[in-house]
């Protein structure tokens, strides 16, 4: 696999604030998948365009599309492009085309092993190319429509999540701390935790927002500031090790992050350093919320010692993109997410409720409703 077979388009907009809010992070358009390249912003704005799960697969490992609830989206069109080219490639015999998608589950499945959005995509996938009752052709076209589904769903689930949240949020003048991008760019749009941020500037435009940067990748600094800048919204870049100064001063009223997997027990597994600000958090009495969909709820684990952890190139803790600043010859460990324990975490928004400890009974709860 490799990215150089993707399209790309470029395009640049005169004023980035005339379209404010509606950032197109990932599109089903007429049989192919076009993303925003997330490598390149804030400073290009580039669309690539996927035609096969293989170039999507590729655009998930190297970070093109990134957060949880995108790459869910992203697994869901990634299988509906993998049923085009089966349906083309394997006609009407079912036994081949269902190999190619068994072969597409496998490859999506082993981009990225953290966040719970993309292996629930696959499933739900797979409960469509699995029914030996449907043609391939009905399958094929079954499977687009959910990921069209899987899309808007998410899109509306962020939208409840921001107002959920947004109940939580008192005070005449909050001020929210980040970390990572959980932003329109990491869901099908609007956010998870820059959900619950929008709907309280809709409410309380006094809101002021700080954006940890987010190291190695620079989330934070690149995606989050890009987020806020252009729909105006108060805030101010700081890097991850200032959340404690700031805590202390008093500036911070409330965390708020969203999660790549959350556990039966209310463990959260989120970009690596979220941990440090829960315990900061925890330590000065400040709110930790996480805002994440219900499709991030892992019910089958039962706490965050059984996530699996992704350990990223050394490439991207020795120096940024072209610039090296670590001696050459040094040994790295780079796990891209860490684990908050549920005793640090205050609340749960989900687009179902407001999960509260203890856990282990409130997101049962929240997991019957539908
Ligand atoms: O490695 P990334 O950029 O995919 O990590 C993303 C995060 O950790 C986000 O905070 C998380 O996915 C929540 S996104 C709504």
């Amino acid at each position: 696999m490799g990215d150089r077979d993707a399209g790309e388009d470029r395009r640049t907009d005169p004023d980035p604030r005339s379209w404010a809010g509606s950032i197109r992070t990932i599109e089903w358009r007429d049989g192919v998948v076009v993303m925003i390249d997330q490598r390149r912003l804030p400073l290009e704005e580039v669309y690539v365009t996927c035609r096969t799960w293989q170039e999507l697969a590729d655009s998930i490992c190297n970070m093109t599309v990134r957060g949880a609830p995108a790459l869910g989206v992203a697994a869901a069109m990634g299988m509906a492009l993998a049923a085009r080219t089966a349906l083309a490639a394997a006609g009407s015999d079912p036994t081949r085309f269902r190999a190619s998608l068994q072969d597409a589950t496998k490859g999506l499945f082993a981009t990225r092993p953290t966040a719970y959005n993309l292996p629930w995509a696959l499933r739900e996938m797979e409960a469509v190319w699995k029914r030996d009752d449907l043609a391939p052709s009905e399958v094929a076209a079954g499977m687009e429509r959910l990921a069209l589904k899987t899309y808007e769903d998410d899109l509306a689930s962020c939208r409840t999540i921001g107002e959920n949240g947004a109940e939580l949020i008192r005070g005449e003048s909050p001020v929210i701390l980040t970390h990572c991008n959980a932003g329109a760019l990491a869901t099908a749009g609007y956010g998870t935790a820059l959900g619950v941020v929008r709907s309280v500037f809709a409410r309380n435009p006094r809101l002021h927002v700080l954006v940890d940067e987010t190291r190695p990748l620079l989330q934070g600094a690149r995606l989050t500031a890009w987020e806020l800048t252009r729909e105006g919204i108060s805030m101010e870049l700081i890097t991850d090790n200032m959340a404690g100064y700031f805590m202390r001063k008093g500036v911070i009223t409330h965390a708020v992050v969203g999660a790549d997997r959350i556990t039966a027990n209310g463990d959260v597994a989120n970009k690596v350093g979220t941990y440090g600000v829960s315990v900061l958090a925890r330590e000065h009495g400040i709110p930790f919320i996480v805002a994440a969909p219900f499709s991030t709820v892992d019910l089958s684990l039962h706490d965050g010692d059984d996530i699996p952890i992704e350990e990223r190139d050394a490439s991207e803790v020795t120096g940024y993109r072209s610039e090296r600043w670590a001696p050459y010859g040094v040994r790295v460990r780079n796990p891209a997410f860490d684990v908050t324990p549920a005793g640090n975490v205050s609340a749960i928004v989900t687009e179902r409720g407001v999960a509260r400890a203890p856990y282990e009974n409130s997101l049962r709860e929240l997991g019957a409703r539908r």
